[in-house]
């Protein structure tokens, strides 16, 4: 039987305070419907629909990327109501599956569960235990079955004191929901159509209501202001570098480890406190990560010791590299086996190649330096006209003198050596030395400037 999933996310989220829409506040730098989008396209659901109320133009350009089909609640009368108006994209034949633009951490693995005891028919229920159900729907159960959800306000004493509540999440067969929801009445303590209302329903009917759980409670949580937010954002947090730790990343203290992309790591990799990961992040066996750094988009080789403050973005590491203090590698940077950039050092778009070392307070921009080369203290690639870029070129066991300016584009040759001081607009040659400086002049006798 094949999926259709339909994603709530019609509330105003008044309570976040905000003028984005409640459901593009991220957990992990993405929008918390994104990852319920991302769940239920981990199960292959033929469909997504996303039933929207407020700020629709936001959410259609931070969603851009996705293929849903987009469902406008203009007024917002009850969870009924809100799936009921997405009735066009639920087959008669299809499982539709319910979920909720605010509950980000729900888990593909959960939903399989909760798919796989769905009765032909009948209603499959995500349940959770709760030490305080404040709040929530209750589940009543006749001798262990589900018959029907009270909603907190609707509820009586005995009902109040029931702990399994509703996270809302359920599966139904298409036809017989659409047929339910046709009957929902808003005579209630809140006067909504409640979509709750479709399990005394369906028990009426004869179908069967099963309930699955999540393995983790924090799963069905949502988020309704910037404290709920702040839990979530520290639970997936959680989940994340747990994965990385069982993977074989050791941290000083998973707390302060930041997962915002998909990270893998290799075997007895090292992370001290304060880093951050962004976007697609692969380290190697034996990777050191110092303090304070901030990995996006980018591989780092087997071995490779990351020192403590260096940013990356968009770069390629190689092997028993050595990065930093205080490295910066922007996007374009590919820095190969055994190569070292050191302090302040910032590279561009450049190829810093085997063995080669930056090691203190240099630009290399639009650059492709070969092996065995030495860039020396203070080295600048002037690779900017204030119009174009233009390349450098430093190619194999060349050496850069401490404080030359290399004026693109200009090659220096294999093994060519420039003096310290250097300013170069011309090519150095192959073994040529180039000595491009002011001459020195030593005045004998002089006299040293007195106060008047
Ligand atoms: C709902 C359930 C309750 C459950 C709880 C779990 C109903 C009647 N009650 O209660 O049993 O324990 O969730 O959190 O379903 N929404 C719309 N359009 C609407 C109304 C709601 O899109 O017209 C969306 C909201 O944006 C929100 C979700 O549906 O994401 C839940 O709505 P909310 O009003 O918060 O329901 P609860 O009262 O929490
Ligand atoms: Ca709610």
């Amino acid at each position: 039987m094949s999926l259709s999933v339909v994603i709530l996310a019609a509330g105003k989220g008044t309570r976040m305070k905000s003028s984005l829409p409640k459901v593009l506040h991220p957990v992990a730098h993405k929008p918390m419907v994104q990852h319920v989008i991302d769940a239920a396209n981990e199960l292959n659901a033929k469909q997504v629909s996303l039933v929207y109320g407020h700020g629709g133009e936001q959410l259609q350009q931070a969603l851009s990327h996705n293929e849903v089909n987009w469902v406008l609640q203009a007024e917002q009368l009850g969870t009924g109501h809100a799936v009921k108006v997405a009735e066009q994209h639920m087959p008669d034949e299809d499982t539709i599956l319910i979920l909720y633009g605010d509950v980000p951490l729900i888990q593909s693995s959960t939903l399989d569960r909760l798919l796989a005891v769905k009765p032909e028919n009948g209603i499959a229920l995500l349940t959770v235990a709760l030490d305080n159900p404040t709040g929530y729907g209750r589940i009543i159960r006749d001798n262990g079955s589900v018959v029907g959800i009270v909603e907190q306000k609707d509820a009586n004493d005995e009902q109040l004191a029931i702990q399994e509540v509703n996270t809302g999440i359920m599966a139904v067969n298409g036809k017989l929901l659409k047929q339910w929801l046709s009957n929902l009445s808003s005579d209630n303590a809140q006067g909504e159509y409640y979509l709750t209302d479709i399990i005394a329903m369906a028990h009426q009917d004869g179908y069967a209501i099963e309930a699955a759980h999540p393995d983790n409670e924090m799963e069905t949580e949502g988020a309704n202001n910037r404290v709920q937010l702040a839990a979530l954002e520290r639970e997936y947090q959680k989940r994340e570098t747990e994965k990385l730790m069982l993977a074989g990343a050791s941290m000083r203290d998973p707390a302060r480890v930041d997962v915002r992309g998909d990270v893998t790591v290799g075997h007895d990799v090292e992370l001290d406190v304060n880093v951050i990961f962004e976007g697609k992040v692969t380290l190697g066996n034996n990777v050191k990560v110092g303090a304070n750094c901030i990995l996006k988009d980018c591989s780092i080789g087997d071995g490779t010791v990351i020192e403590a403050n260096t940013l990356i973005d968009q770069a390629d590491v190689a092997e028993k590299a050595q990065l930093g203090p205080y490295a910066r590698l922007r996007p374009g940077s590919i820095v190969k086996n055994g190569a070292k950039v050191g302090n302040f050092v910032e590279m561009k778009k450049s190829i810093l190649g085997e063995g080669s070392k930056a090691n203190h307070f240099s630009y290399l921009g639009d650059t492709t330096v070969g092996a065995g080369v030495n860039i020396g203290a203070g080295v600048i690639t002037a690779n900017y006209d204030g119009v174009n870029k233009f390349k450098t070129e430093i190619h194999d066991n060349a050496f850069i003198g401490t404080n030359s300016t290399l004026v693109a584009p200009v090659v220096i040759e294999e093994n060519g050596f420039v003096a310290a001081g250097s300013t170069v607009t011309k090519p150095v040659a192959k073994d040529g030395l180039a000595i491009a400086r002011g001459k020195q002049r030593n005045i004998d006798s002089w006299n040293r400037p007195t106060k008047g």
